[in-house]
């Protein structure tokens, strides 16, 4: 059986919806946020939290990390059980959020020697890292004076000293430059096998180089679907999405002719491509065409690609789940059986 680092069980997180919104109804009402989320994430592997906003990637995130406790469901982070053995989850891991404050009168050398005298962390660990991301010069500069971006750095930091198994980051480029973040998703990418990674980030660029499943999660907070980063990358190498509503209609053969790669829909046509090139090359081609009344390209996000695909391979998913219902059912079955001869 492949060891798993991650075992999320029928995870449940609500919170109160506050009293004053409900006092006609019930003061104690709650809102679910995450409603049952299932999936399991092999050693060795990193992951992408992907969904619209508010479908509680954070709140999961959070709940992994134990800063939340669950409502309900289980689930194992490292092999020790998220509640019960709360502690022992807490010394293998390390979460990174962008709403992480620092105590601006520090700087950034006595910031991170508090943070490897709590965790017992690795300081050669920390500067490293700062001396990789070129920050060294800010070692004795008091946090209040640092740039957004140079705060995101300082916060992976920390959560990187402590050498943790499971880095749970929350957006953690957001606000880093763009040669910078480069050399973070290197920094990142160098550890490898060796740590693992449950990120939320939009960006295709750093899910690409850094992720090797994607965890698809709908409002309301359940899982839509997991995929391989890899597969994805095969059947959907586009970039480019460029949606043509013609004046008539256009047949499938003019499509064609534009473009192999279309998709009909409802009378317009959208065509993909692969690079900025191809895209420029379907511009001049629809152009020349010339029976449109407008078309527009947009850039295709990491999100959308996941749910084609999982709009493509949606009967095999749903095999997949009778198949793994099927299994939950039969060992439930084989508990209750044992149970009973116990008794007998
Ligand atoms: N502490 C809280 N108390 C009450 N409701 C909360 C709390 N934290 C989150 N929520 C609600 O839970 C839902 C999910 O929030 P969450 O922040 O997890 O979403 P998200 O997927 O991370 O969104 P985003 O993409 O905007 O970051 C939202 O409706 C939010 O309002
Ligand atoms: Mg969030």
């Amino acid at each position: 059986m492949v060891d798993q680092i991650i075992q999320s069980d029928g995870l449940i997180k609500e919170f109160p919806m506050g009293g004053f919104l409900t006092r006609k109804k019930d003061p104690f009402a709650k809102k679910r946020v995450l409603d049952g989320i299932t999936f399991d994430l092999p050693k060795g592997l990193s992951l992408a939290l992907l969904g619209p906003n508010g479908s509680g990637k954070t709140t999961l995130l959070k709940t992994l990390s134990t800063i939340y406790s669950p409502d309900g469901g289980d689930a194992q982070v490292c092999g020790y059980d998220l509640v019960s053995e709360m502690k022992e989850v807490r010394k293998h891991i390390s979460f990174v959020s962008p709403a992480m404050d620092f105590q601006k009168k520090l700087t950034l050398k006595q910031t991170l020697d508090f943070f490897v005298k709590v965790t017992k962390g690795d300081m050669a660990l920390a500067k490293d890292f700062i001396e990789e991301l070129q920050l060294d010069h800010l070692w004795n500069t008091k946090l209040e004076t640092f740039s957004e971006g140079q705060k995101a750095i300082t916060r992976l930091c920390v959560g990187l000293q402590k050498n943790p198994a499971i880095l749970f980051a929350d957006e953690p480029t957001s606000g880093i430059d763009f040669r910078r973040k480069q050399i973070v998703l290197d920094f990142l990418e160098k550890q490898g096998k060796e740590r693992t990674l449950v990120l939320v980030d939009h960006s295709p660029d750093v899910v690409d180089q850094l992720c090797d499943k994607i965890l698809l999660i709908s409002l309301g907070g359940t899982v839509q679907g997991m995929v391989d980063v890899t597969k994805l990358q095969n059947e959907f190498n586009y970039m480019y999405d460029i949606m043509v509503i013609p004046k008539d209609q256009m047949s499938e053969k003019e499509a064609e002719s534009i473009w192999p790669r279309f998709e009909m829909i409802g009378g317009m046509c959208r065509f993909f491509a692969g690079t900025r090139a191809e895209a420029v090359d379907i511009h001049n081609k629809i152009i020349e065409w010339g029976k449109f009344i407008d078309f527009k390209t947009s850039g295709i996000s990491i999100e959308d690609i996941t749910l084609m695909w999982l709009a493509k391979h949606e009967k095999e998913q749903e095999e997949k789940l009778v198949e793994e219902r099927k299994k939950i059912k039969q060992a439930e079955q084989l508990k209750q059986a044992k149970r009973n001869r116990r008794r007998k």
